[in-house]
């Protein structure tokens, strides 16, 4: 969401007759966009606009201007921001992103509608949560939620694939909680479908409630919905569960993933976890490794737990130790390397189809994509001239945690 958010901070500014700088070094004007998710995030972002604003202050480069966007401008105020950060000339609140050309230097016109150009793009579909997680700063930062207009969200995807965008992630807190009237999630991700052009679509985050029939149906019925779910679990134990707040149990979340399972063997689940929420016990810490277990997560995220302020569980003594709460991560981490290789062994020998991304950050010698499954696939160059933004058929030859390697067929 907030790379989606900078893109379209980035996309007003240049109708607003702004130009894109190379790189930081050259750049007049740099906005840092901030999340509040957890205190390490607030902190890089904060740190990172402090030593702007020390740039700034210094002259010795071009920066003239910095700005502060995001989740921490609401939790904490612009007020409260131009005291710890001096030197900082505006701050904008989330929702308000249209502020932003006459808050910044030299801005004259508004009104360009926010856009990504490339093969991939983010779409939102809703925005704000409804759910208040015990932890999580999230409503409180960006609100009720609210459904997108279905005719608004069609005719922008249908904008993008006219622009040569082949694959769209519609973004929300709680993505299948879309609705209008009698239209539900499953019946949009169908009309999306029939769009010429889009070749794949994604969507993040999902609840356990949202996995319905219905949903499932739709996966089987459009092939161009990836067969890819990023479930967020948080724990495996009912206790700690049911502290968060979360409104399924154990069990209902693991019926979730076997209906996507029966489904669809390699139907691909990641998920976040968080270690070390307030009581959590060594019983509490066996149930999610175990949980993860039976789940078979292609891969996940650990975060350990950070008492935002104004949250219920910041009412809690964070009364896991730091050094815990550092172990029950590697504990997970280590867990989901062996798991992800396991997952990916099952597939060598299949065929892949490969959205190509480009050169492969590790080795320029090679290209990489991704599968449906939101796997990366990287293979030799040498071999093909795939352009950018191009499907194409990976043998996999070599499985590793976090990487598929193969050919080109
Ligand atoms: N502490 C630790 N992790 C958190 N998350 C959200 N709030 C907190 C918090 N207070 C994690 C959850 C969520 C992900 C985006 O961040 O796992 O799914
Ligand atoms: Fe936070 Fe829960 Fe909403 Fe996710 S669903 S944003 S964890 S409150």
């Amino acid at each position: 969401m907030n790379v989606r958010d900078s893109e379209a901070v980035a996309a007003l500014l240049v109708a607003a007759g702004h130009e894109p700088a190379k790189g930081e070094e050259d750049a007049e004007l740099v906005i840092v966009n901030s999340c509040t998710v957890r205190q390490k995030a607030e902190n890089k972002a904060i740190g990172k606009a402090g030593y702007l604003c020390a740039m700034k202050r210094k002259g010795e480069s071009a920066l003239k201007a910095v700005g502060l966007m995001g989740c921490a401008v609401a939790r904490l105020g612009e007020e409260e921001l131009k005291k710890q950060l001096p030197g900082l000339d505006f701050c904008i609140r989330p929702g308000h992103l249209n502020e932003i050309p006459y808050l910044a230097a030299g801005a004259d016109t508004l009104g360009a509608h926010p856009e990504r150009c490339g093969f991939s793009a983010f779409v939102t579909v809703m925005t704000g949560c409804d759910n208040c997680c015990s932890y999580c700063i999230v409503p409180k930062v960006r609100g009720h939620e609210l459904s997108r207009p279905f005719a608004d969200i069609v005719r922008e995807v249908e904008c993008l694939a006219h622009r040569g965008v082949k694959e769209v992630t519609l973004l929300g807190q709680s993505v299948l909680k879309w609705r209008e009237g009698e239209t539900s999630f499953p019946m949009l991700l169908r009309r999306l479908a029939e769009i010429d052009g889009i070749e794949r679509i994604r969507f993040t985050s999902a609840h356990p409630k949202g996995c319905t029939d219905e949903l499932v149906s739709a996966y089987r019925d459009c092939p161009k919905i990836c067969r890819h779910l990023h479930l967020p679990v948080q724990s495996g134990s009912d206790r700690v569960l049911k502290e968060m707040g979360r409104r399924y149990t154990r069990d209902e979340y693991l019926a979730a993933v076997k209906k996507l399972r029966d489904f669809d063997p390699e139907f691909s689940l990641t998920t976040d976890v968080i270690v070390g929420y307030p009581g959590e016990s060594e019983a509490d810490f066996e149930a999610t490794r175990t949980l993860m277990d039976e789940a078979g997560f292609d891969n996940a995220f650990v975060f350990k737990y950070s008492p935002r302020p104004g949250t219920r569980s910041a009412a809690l003594e964070d009364d896991v130790p730091t050094a815990e709460k550092e172990r029950r991560d590697q504990v997970l981490l280590s867990d989901q390397e062996r798991r992800g290789l396991e997952r990916n062994r099952r597939l060598v020998g299949t065929v892949r189809e490969v959205l190509v991304e480009g050169p492969s950050k590790r080795n320029r010698h090679r290209l990489s994509g991704r599968d449906g499954g939101n796997r990366i696939v990287v293979w030799d160059a040498g071999e093909t001239k795939a352009e950018t933004g191009s499907v194409v058929r990976v043998k996999i030859l070599e499985a590793h945690p976090q990487i598929l390697l193969g050919k080109v067929v």
